[in-house]
């Protein structure tokens, strides 16, 4: 799976997917991750990224043109990948997104939108729209990485091995959240582990484990 990142700021990317299983999943060659600087595709010779509004407004936009001739290059080296913008504006992002991008192991083109957005011509270009929360944040950055998290620990191989990305909160997009869990002491200033998960016994653990 080849994710392409389209940015202002690659820096924001390096801790986030040079860390822990985001790393691991690219160092077991299970994601391929490539960041295309928008600056690149910018016009003129200051590389012009933004333009302020048609009919005013506050802030600035970015234009169209490096926003779709850095999407066509991303295109030419995975033409079947599926373009991804975050936006306020999108669908609401969850675990069942997650799943189908994961099972459909698709190469994904993510565009990080900055300043006060972008001009609506680029949605042509785009596959599907999604909001992460309903908050707003400064850019897409942050919402690619959540998605990019939320999709690559669940490709085969990402996670130990164990049933982690089975047994866990919003299977079905629900409100249910994963049991709570302990590791040792067994006391820790008088909050003692739950004499149940002590006794050995697999389904009354099971069924504590159900109803919390
Ligand atoms: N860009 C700014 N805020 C966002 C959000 N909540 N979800 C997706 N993209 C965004």
């Amino acid at each position: 799976m080849k994710i392409q990142v389209i940015t202002l700021f690659p820096e924001m990317f390096t801790g986030v997917l040079g860390s822990s299983m985001l790393w691991k999943a690219a160092d077991r060659n299970i994601v391929e991750y490539e960041f295309i600087n928008l600056r690149e595709y910018g016009l003129g010779p200051r590389k012009q990224v933004d333009d302020t509004p048609y009919g005013g407004g506050d802030g600035m936009l970015l234009m169209v043109e490096p926003l779709v001739a850095a999407i066509e290059a991303a295109k030419a080296k995975c033409p079947e990948a599926k373009v991804m913008l975050p936006t306020p504006r999108g669908k609401l992002y969850k675990q069942s997104d997650a799943k189908r991008l994961a099972a459909a192991t698709q190469d994904l083109i993510i565009i990080c939108p900055r300043y006060e957005g972008y001009d609506e011509r680029v949605t042509k270009w785009v596959d599907e729209q999604f909001c992460i929360g309903n908050y707003v944040l400064t850019g897409g950055e942050l919402p690619a990485m959540i998605m990019i998290d939320s999709v690559v620990r669940l490709l085969p191989g990402v996670l130990g091995g164990e049933t982690s990305a089975e047994v866990e909160s919003f299977q079905d997009d629900d409100e249910s959240i994963e049991y709570p869990q302990y590791t040792r002491p067994e006391t820790f200033q008088d909050m003692k582990v739950p004499d149940v998960l002590l006794s050995g016994h697999h389904a009354e653990i099971a069924a504590w484990r159900k109803n919390n």
